[in-house]
C-alpha cells in the first residue's frame, strides 16, 4: 500500500507531520509513505506547484496525504504557476471528482461553535461536491473590451455526466446514513444549475428510498446557520460546496476539525484538511492537525478499506476532545505536537 505524504505549504507540514505518526503508530504491514513536493514549496525548489515527479508519484501510489497549499509569496505569479493549481491540477489529472466534507459536532464542543449550543449539537451532515468541473475549470481570462474597459471573465457549465455521476454519489451516501439528499443551486437565475437540478431528479428514479430535496444556494447558507440538524447529505457543485463546506467548519467549531476525501472511480482518492495554509501561524507548532489526522482515518477507509483501524482514529479524537485537548483555534493552549500527543495516546 503506496501512499503518497505531499505536505505542501505553510502549516501544511507540521499538520502532516502528525498525521503521519497516528498512521505509523498502527503499525499496519506493507504501508509505504513517500514523500513529495508540492505547492509554492515545490515552485520554490523545482519551478512548479506540481512537479512532472509529483504527479507521478501520484500516480503511483493507491492513496495521497495531502496537507495544504497557498503562499503570500507567490501571489503574484503567473495564474499556472501559483500554488493553488497544484491541488486543481491533482483533482483534474487524477480525476478527483467526489468530493466528501463530513461535519459532525463532537461532544465537549457544544460551545465553541458559532452557533447556540442547542443548534450545534444537531448537526451531523456530509456535503458531496463535484470537483472537476464548474466554474473553476471553465475557459476565464482578462479581456479589454472595445470601448477599453476591462472585463474578468469564467465560464461555469456542468454536462450532464458530470452531474449524473456526482448525484449517484451523493445517492449512495444518503442510503447509508439517514436516506435524505438536498441537492443545491441556483436553478432560479443559472441555466448550468436548471440542468444540474433535472439531472438530479432523473437519477432520483434509481433511489427510491431517497427523499430528495432541492434548495437554492443563498437559501441553504442561511438554513446552515439557522438549523443545521436537517440536513444529512447535501450534493452541490464546485463553487457552492467550496463556500458552504467553510461555513459548515465553523458551525462546528474549527475549520481545524474538518476532514476530506476527494475521490475517483475506483479506490483512489486524496485526503486533506478543508483548511489553508494558514501562512500567519506557520511554523510556529500552533496549528491544529487533528482535520489531517481525521483525513488519514478517510484514507484508510475509503482507499484501503481499514475501517476498524479508521474508526479507531477517529475515536481516538474523539475521546482527546472530550478530554478537553483544546489547540488555539478552540481557545486552548495546546500545540500541534501536543495535540498530536494526545491523540496518539488516545490511540
Ligand atoms: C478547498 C480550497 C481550494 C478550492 C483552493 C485552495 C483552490 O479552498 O479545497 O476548498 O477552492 O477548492
Ligand atoms: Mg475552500
Amino acid at each position: 500500500m503506496k501512499i503518497a505524504v505531499l505536505a505542501g505549504d505553510g502549516i501544511g507540514p507540521e499538520v502532516t507531520r502528525e498525521a503521519v505518526r497516528v498512521l505509523e503508530a498502527l503499525r499496519l504491514p506493507d504501508l509505504v509513505l513517500l514523500e513529495g513536493d508540492v505547492g509554492g514549496a515545490a515552485y520554490k525548489r523545482q519551478g512548479h506547484p506540481l512537479p512532472p515527479e509529483t504527479l507521478e508519484l501520484a500516480r503511483a501510489s493507491d492513496a495521497i496525504l495531502f496537507g495544504a497549499v497557498g503562499d503570500p509569496d507567490c501571489d503574484n505569479l503567473e495564474r499556472h504557476l501559483r500554488p493553488e493549481q497544484a491541488i486543481l491540477g491533482l483533482r483534474k489529472e487524477l480525476g478527483l471528482f467526489a468530493n466528501l466534507r463530513p461535519a459532525k459536532l463532537f461532544k465537549g464542543l457544544e460551545n465553541a461553535s458559532a452557533l447556540r449550543p442547542e443548534v450545534a449539537s444537531a448537526i451531523d451532515l456530509l456535503i458531496v461536491r463535484e470537483l472537476n468541473g464548474d466554474v473553476y475549470f471553465g475557459e476565464k481570462g482578462i479581456r479589454t473590451l472595445p470601448d477599453g474597459r476591462r472585463q474578468g471573465w469564467d465560464m461555469m457549465s456542468y454536462a450532464e455526466d458530470e452531474v449524473r455521476r456526482i448525484a449517484h454519489v451523493g445517492f449512495k451516501a444518503a442510503m447509508g446514513r439517514r436516506r435524505k439528499l438536498c441537492s443545491v443551486d441556483k436553478a432560479n437565475v443559472l441555466e448550468t444549475s436548471q440542468l444540474w437540478r433535472d439531472v438530479v431528479i432523473e437519477v432520483a428514479k434509481d433511489y427510491p428510498e431517497v427523499e430528495l430535496t432541492h434548495m437554492y444556494v443563498d437559501n441553504a447558507a442561511m438554513q446552515l446557520v439557522r438549523n443545521p440538524g436537517q440536513f444529512d447529505v447535501v450534493v452541490t457543485g464546485n463553487l457552492f460546496g467550496d463556500i458552504l463546506s467553510d461555513q459548515a467548519s465553523m458551525c462546528v467549531g474549527s475549520i481545524g476539525l474538518l476532514a476530506s476525501a476527494s475521490l475517483a472511480e475506483g479506490d483512489m482518492g486524496l485526503y486533506e484538511p478543508i483548511h489553508g495554509s494558514a501562512p500567519d501561524i506557520a511554523g510556529k507548532g500552533l496549528a491544529n492537525p487533528m482535520a489531517t489526522i481525521l483525513s488519514a482515518a478517510m484514507l484508510l477507509r475509503h482507499s484501503l478499506h481499514l475501517e476498524v483501524e479508521a474508526s479507531r482514529i477517529e475515536t481516538a479524537v474523539a475521546r482527546a476532545l472530550a478530554d478537553g485537548v483544546r489547540g488555539g483555534d478552540l481557545g486552548g493552549k495546546l500545540g500541534t505536537a501536543a495535540i498530536g500527543d494526545a491523540v496518539l495516546e488516545h490511540l
